[in-house]
């Protein structure tokens, strides 16, 4: 979990100085130098820029202007901000204009919140808060077509409208932007109260504001702008560190919003990339983008990578990328592992072997990952993993601590989970078994983290590898969800890429196997087989006496028909409660019918463990019904299935 010390940033009113010009209740900043604004976070003033974020993994930072607005109705501002990632290949998250009604004292999280929202807000209707988002998500070796986008939300990280960054010229050709070139850009957003119309325009420094917005909108921003409001900017960074500076800002209650000034801004400009130079060889030469077409910028980043990456060889030969509180070289992981000895070696997967170690400096125990080099298709999934994880944030998956590069090989950290594979302790020698207890609060923790995955964040994750194998038990023995290697993102509400068939077997969906497509219900299954295989300490496939392999569900299935279902818990298991037992093991069954319809969704299962829900009454004859059988039906309407959900989502949520 995220230390609580970073949510409780400082917040100060930084003393008034001369840079702001207010006219009729507006305000000017060309440059900053401290004065009218709220600092909060890590955010602060340096080189008379307005510095959101300062390269440290994991923070937030917050400036508003120091002063409320009371009941505006039309309001337009511009800025001119830069980004300066690591890396030309690779960032995080982004930045945000905002306009909120409530005061910027808020409890907010880093990374995909982008200190605006923490786990409970985003999405409530109470948050009255208006956002256009600079979402620098950016990953040259796996991109999502969300990526680099401009985003308007309204009380939530799901944009009510977004678009790919960049501008339209007067031909109405489209020029894509990248935000995280280094380079500067203007923003301009305007909101007409009597239209109700939210333009948003983005541009490359120094250009005219474009005659066609980027984003046109119709929105009633009333409920938000009639109280009083603040202004300002939020931002985070995530395990990829990014600096986010505003240069210039100006802002109107009523009206179209001062021009700033150019040449005043184009200094502090130069005093920027001055203080960069100065500060960190880490980051790469600034890049000039000129906006022509997406395939000349993606040219240009390539040739530039290939420029940091020729040059770091020649150096140190390696490349490593600073993530949580801690910075790992390769040098650092060397150490750890005691030069990645085979003592160390914790396992091997199929895309890499994992190591053991202890970082030198501050003697945390961590996992590290190492992809094979000569595995192309491991790295691709290593790019997603990092992608993936640095994002996600949940007390029942493995936490990414950081990554660092070597030649062509990655490596990922990890908290070192002592416990190891909930696989070993479950069908290992040991006399010790793992207590009912135990066991049902895994199987609760691990629907939670799933239904994070699934339900929670601003994207689904389909994790398509749930398994015993990948469920780490940490220090208490809560189970945690590893390996998002196989791991797909995809939007909500629309459907799930086809790819090559990936999984373990026993666990895979008939659908699945049949068809090659992951979902949300195939994650339901695997994790129905899994609560099997925990209730029961049985392997999901066994081999029977007469040779024969038997699959769990099916096994369950007859046990329970031929008397009590109850029979089927692990006879290793001197206690249990008998009503959370048949609970688990009957939800089981129901997550791993044949018929994906028939799953229920990882929401209501969550709900069904902590006794919110009743399940509903179900024979063992039911579980062996297709979707064309006709009794079928008459059990849908007790049974909200992971389907029915999955129509409700694509409206949005
Ligand atoms: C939204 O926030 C309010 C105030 O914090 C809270 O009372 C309410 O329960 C929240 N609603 C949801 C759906 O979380
Ligand atoms: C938004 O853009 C549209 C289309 O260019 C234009 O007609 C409208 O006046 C603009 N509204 C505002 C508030 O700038
Ligand atoms: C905009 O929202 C306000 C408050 O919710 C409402 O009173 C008003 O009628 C809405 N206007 C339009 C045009 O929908």
């Amino acid at each position: 979990m995220l230390p609580h010390s970073l949510l409780l940033c400082l917040l100060f009113l930084v003393p008034t100085s001369t840079s702001t010009s207010g006219t009729d209740g507006g305000f000017t900043f060309d440059g900053f130098s401290g004065g009218m604004l709220w600092l909060d976070g890590v955010a602060s003033i340096s080189s008379r820029a307005l510095m959101l974020t300062d390269g440290a993994p994991q923070s937030i930072g917050r400036a508003f202007f120091g002063r409320r607005f009371d009941s505006i109705s039309s309001f337009s501002t511009t800025f001119v901000f830069v980004i300066t990632p690591p890396y030309p290949d690779l960032s995080g998250h982004g930045f945000a204009f905002t306009v909120s009604a409530t005061p910027p004292i808020l409890d907010a999280l880093p990374s995909q919140y982008m200190g605006m929202f923490n786990v409970e807000n985003a999405g409530n209707v109470t948050n009255r808060l208006f956002a256009v988002e600079l979402d620098t998500i950016w990953n040259k070796e796996f991109r999502d077509p969300d990526d680099n986008h401009v985003g308007i939300d309204v009380n939530s990280l799901v944009s009510i409208s977004t678009h790919v960054a960049g501008y339209y010229n007067p031909d109405g050709t489209f020029s894509e932007l990248l935000l995280i070139s280094g380079e500067p850009m203007q923003v301009w957003v305007d909101y007409d109260d009597s239209s109700h119309l939210v333009n948003v325009s983005l541009a490359p420094y120094l250009q005219h504001k474009p005659q066609r917005p980027l984003l046109s909108t119709t929105l009633n921003l009333t409920s938000i702008l009639r109280s009083s409001v603040y202004v300002g900017f939020a931002s985070a960074t995530g395990t990829v560190r990014s600096i986010h500076r505003i240069i210039g800002w100006s802002f109107n209650p009523d009206g179209a919003a001062e021009p700033l000034d150019y040449s005043v801004l184009s200094e502090v400009i130069q005093d920027v990339r001055r203080a960069d130079q100065r500060s960190h060889s880490h980051i790469p030469k600034q890049v000039l983008i000129p906006a022509v077409t997406m395939s000349v910028i993606i040219t240009l980043v390539i040739i530039v990578a290939l420029y940091v990456c020729m040059k770091k060889a020649r150096g140190s030969g390696e490349w490593e990328i600073d993530c949580g509180s801690s910075s790992f070289t390769y040098k650092d992981l060397v150490a750890a592992t005691s030069g990645f000895s085979d003592k160390m070696l914790l396992g091997k997967g199929g895309f890499g072997k994992v190591y053991r170690g202890v970082l030198q400096a501050s003697k945390q125990d961590v996992a590290i990952k190492r992809v094979s080099p000569e595995s192309k298709q491991g790295m691709k999934e290593f790019i997603a993993e990092i992608t993936i994880l640095g994002h996600l944030r949940h007390r029942n998956l493995v936490q990414l601590l950081g990554y660092s590069r070597h030649k062509s090989e990655l490596l990922l950290v990890y908290d070192y989970m002592p416990n190891g594979g909930l696989d070993r302790v479950l069908h290992g020698q040991d006399k010790q078994s793992l207590h009912w207890v135990c066991r049902l609060n895994i199987i609760k923790g691990i629907a939670s983290g799933l239904c994070y995955l699934h339900e929670e964040w601003e994207k689904v994750v389909i994790h398509r590898d749930i398994k015993t194998s990948n469920v780490l038990l940490d220090n208490e023995m809560n189970g945690r969800l590893g390996d998002f290697g196989l791991a797909r993102l995809h939007n909500h509400g629309t459907d799930a890429h086809t790819t090559h068939l990936a999984g373990t077997w026993g666990y895979i969906a008939p659908e699945l196997a049949r068809l090659g497509r992951a979902t949300k219900a195939t994650d339901v299954f695997a994790f129905g087989v899994f609560m099997l295989e925990v209730a029961c300490g049985r392997r999901p496939i066994e081999v029977n006496d007469s040779g024969e392999p038997v699959l769990l569900t099916d096994w369950v299935t007859d046990v329970w028909e031929s008397g009590s279902i109850l029979k089927s818990v692990d006879p290793k298991l001197e206690h249990y409660v008998r009503e959370e037992a048949e609970l688990v093991l009957k939800l089981g069954l129901l997550c791993s019918h044949q018929a994906h319809i028939a799953r229920p969704s990882m929401r209501l299962i969550v709900q069904y463990l902590v006794n919110d829900v009743l399940l509903p009454d179900f024979q063992p004859s039911f579980l062996g019904l297709t979707s064309r059988d006709e009794d079928f039906d008459q059990y849908i309407p007790a049974c909200p299935s992971v389907a029915t959900t999955m129509t409700g989502l694509s409206g949005g949520r």
